[in-house]
């Protein structure tokens, strides 16, 4: 290959990477865009008791968004797609919350997982019988969803629903998430899924590099 080629062959595949993105988020917002669309949200904040003074700079993953308060990337995510699109939107919440302590939460996801645990939720869908496309947001927990998301897919009736996953993650991508929501909605269409870096779900930071969005 000579020299002058590689920009050419560089440019080709960015513009590739570009056109995958643009359409899988048309597709995702055209998914959102009914009435019959439910958003369905699950966030490590809002399943977690913290004491009013948390540290959110040094505790991992947490940080506060510009009113001050505790803010999840995937209720990020959420209340975005919601704004865009109007859709109505819940969010899983277990009955038991997470200790406030990240490697405390971290021990307990893993034993939910391998005793293939099913956490109470505290709260229900109603009438999901009127929705026709599930958008379910959630955290990469150990390489798949947290086990919450298992309970309210298992608990649920999503037969002949399509559903679209989008992760937010530290580096795992999807991990093994839509297997395992192919295995736990065999009647559902679930649709690739879309993963988003956690570190770029950040309204403070961008405020700071003057990107604009505040
Ligand atoms: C219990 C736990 C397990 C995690 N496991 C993974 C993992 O296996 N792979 C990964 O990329 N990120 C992992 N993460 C990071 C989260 O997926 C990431 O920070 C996510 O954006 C958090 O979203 P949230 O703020 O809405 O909870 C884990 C986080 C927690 C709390």
């Amino acid at each position: 290959m000579t020299k002058k080629k590689l920009p050419v062959i560089i440019s080709g595949v960015l513009l590739g990477i570009s056109i995958l993105v643009f359409t899988a988020a048309v597709i995702y917002l055209h998914a959102a865009n009914s009435e019959k669309t439910l958003i369905v949200y699950f966030t490590r904040v809002g399943n977690t008791d913290f004491s009013e003074n948390v540290d959110a700079v040094s505790s991992a993953s947490l940080r506060r968004n510009l009113s001050g308060e505790l803010e999840g990337n995937c209720e990020v995510m959420a209340n975005t797609l919601k704004k865009a699109t109007g859709a109505d939107i819940f969010a899983i919440t277990v009955d038991d919350k997470y200790p406030e302590s990240y490697e405390e939460t971290v021990s307990r996801a893993s034993e939910e997982q391998s005793d293939n645990a099913r956490p109470d939720l505290s709260a229900t869908v109603e009438n999901m019988d009127k929705y026709e496309k599930i958008i379910l947001i959630y955290p990469v927990w150990w390489s798949t969803m947290p086990m919450p998301v298992f309970t309210f897919l298992e608990s649920c009736d999503l037969s002949g629903k399509d559903i679209y996953p989008i992760s937010t993650h530290k580096g795992s991508f999807l991990g093994s998430s839509v297997d395992d929501i192919e295995k736990l909605c065999p009647d559902s269409e679930v649709h690739a899924g879309v993963p988003i870096a956690g570190g770029s779900v950040d309204y403070k930071r961008r405020e700071d590099t003057s990107l604009g969005i505040v």
